[in-house]
């Protein structure tokens, strides 16, 4: 039997325990794993465990499902998964099978998966509240209702099926977003080897090379530590760089050319994600030196307010004023900055927000605002940094040098308790250092 979780059975016993604290006594929850998805026919796409039940039990096998039942006699902690079958694993490998997760995992009890349907609707009954996800995966959804279907059905028995059904994300989500020094560990780790992996493309980059080999020296790194892309890795040349989401990653980079490279390794079920925007012979020209210039300035001014008790908020907003400032300053916009920025007029350059959470999900868990208001950073939480500005080829009302350029810059950061940590440290960033690295090569 082989687990591939990162943490002992022990620390996810503790987060059981606290989830199942926030929960109360008369709740039960409900999390499967994540589903497998066709890719073509027969084969699947790469498996990835829902980051809910990652995190809650360390298992990575798809069909199962964590049931906590607080406060249970017969055992709070269950888990529904795959019987060992010697003929399956010598296909698809080793399976750790009930008996085996019970100590593997610090549970309970285990049960065969095939067993759900008739051993849950007993776990409803007696519970009033069901934290579960709804609407994440809708053959799963529909499992659900038939299982409370059948208590229902036994009411006049006396059964009491729950009768109070709540978004298990309010309370996994505040613990998720909160990150203990062992999960800051392995999100270091993500970063040291995404680091390394734009470095290695800034390496390989020569005029003429293609999209997909820069993204070929990436994902080679990321293989290399035992690590996967966390997301479709962004490589866009030119133009390519003002498309936010762009993977297809197939066009070639010519001299004079920037390249944006928006990517990052998943570790242990980590993510990190960074970006750096370099000429791919090595040198900025001046305009995208200029524009370059602006995004690192906003880059670090934001990064600056990465503090305990700083509203969320601000990092955004300080980014958005530098930015402007720039635009104003290199002719791109035209007026005044606090009307600019009230009217959202430089959204045209930079449309998204300057980060987000992230941790188990590249775009993690937590709520951003509270009771209406930006949340003010507390030790432990996790986000990106990643101003950009953008002037796509066809931009009306811009001089034609500025035209066609995109630019982004992003790294990691965790609060403190009395500022911040980079966890992206050591590449590049600024255009000297980005110029002087490629010459070094
Ligand atoms: N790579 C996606 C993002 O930066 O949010
Ligand atoms: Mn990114
Ligand atoms: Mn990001």
């Amino acid at each position: 039997m082989s687990l591939n979780a990162k943490f002992s059975a022990a620390t996810y016993a503790r987060r059981r325990r606290q989830l199942m604290r926030m929960a109360g006594d008369d709740a039960i929850l409900v999390l499967p794993a994540a589903p497998e998805r066709v890719r073509s026919r027969d084969t699947h796409f790469p498996y990835r465990q829902d980051s809910d039940l990652w995190y809650l039990a360390g298992f990575e096998e798809p069909d199962a499902v964590l049931v906590l039942v607080p406060g249970r006699a017969h055992g709070e902690t269950l888990l529904f998964c795959r019987e060992r079958d010697p003929d399956r694993e010598a296909w698809d490998g080793p399976r750790v099978g009930p008996e085996g997760a019970v100590d593997a995992l610090g549970l309970d009890d285990a049960y065969p998966i095939d067993d759900l349907d008739e051993i849950l609707p007993g776990l409803l009954e007696g519970r009033s509240r069901v934290y579960y996800h709804f609407g994440r995966d809708t053959d799963f959804d529909l499992k659900l209702i038939g299982w409370l279907n059948r208590v229902r059905a036994q009411v006049r028995l006396g059964a009491q099926p729950p009768h109070e059904f709540l978004e298990l994300g309010h309370l996994l989500d505040e613990m998720r977003l909160f990150k203990s020094r062992e999960e800051l560990r392995l999100m270091k780790r993500a970063g040291r080897i995404s680091v390394e992996a734009h470095a290695a493309v800034m390496r390989a980059a020569r005029p003429g090379v293609h999209e997909y080999e820069l993204q070929a020296e990436l994902e080679y790194v990321f293989r290399r530590h035992d690590a996967a892309p966390a997301y479709e890795s962004i490589v866009g040349a030119g133009d390519n760089a003002c498309v936010l989401h762009y993977r297809a990653n197939r066009a070639k980079a010519d001299a004079g050319d920037l390249v944006l490279v928006d990517a990052g390794a998943e570790f242990g079920g980590y993510a990190a994600d960074i970006t750096r925007t370099f000429p791919v012979d090595g040198v900025f020209s001046a305009e995208q030196r200029a524009l370059h210039d602006v995004v690192a300035q906003a880059h670090a001014e934001a990064a600056a307010q990465a503090r305990p008790g700083v509203a969320y908020g601000v990092i955004h907003d300080t980014a958005v004023a530098v930015l402007v400032e720039g635009l104003l300053r290199l002719g791109l916009l035209k007026g005044k900055a606090a009307k600019l920025i009230a009217e959202g007029a430089y959204k045209r350059f930079y449309p998204h927000k300057t980060g987000h959470w992230i941790g188990l999900d590249v775009h993690d868990v937590g709520d951003y605002r509270i009771d209406g208001e930006s949340r003010l950073l507390e030790p432990g939480m996790v986000f990106t940094v990643e101003p950009g500005l953008y002037v796509p080829a066809d931009a009306r009302g811009v001089a034609d040098k500025w035209r066609g350029i995109g630019i982004r810059i992003e790294d990691d950061f965790a609060i403190t308790r009395d500022g911040h940590e980079l966890l992206t440290p050591g590449l590049p960033r600024s255009a000297d250092e980005i110029e002087d690295f490629m010459a070094s090569r």
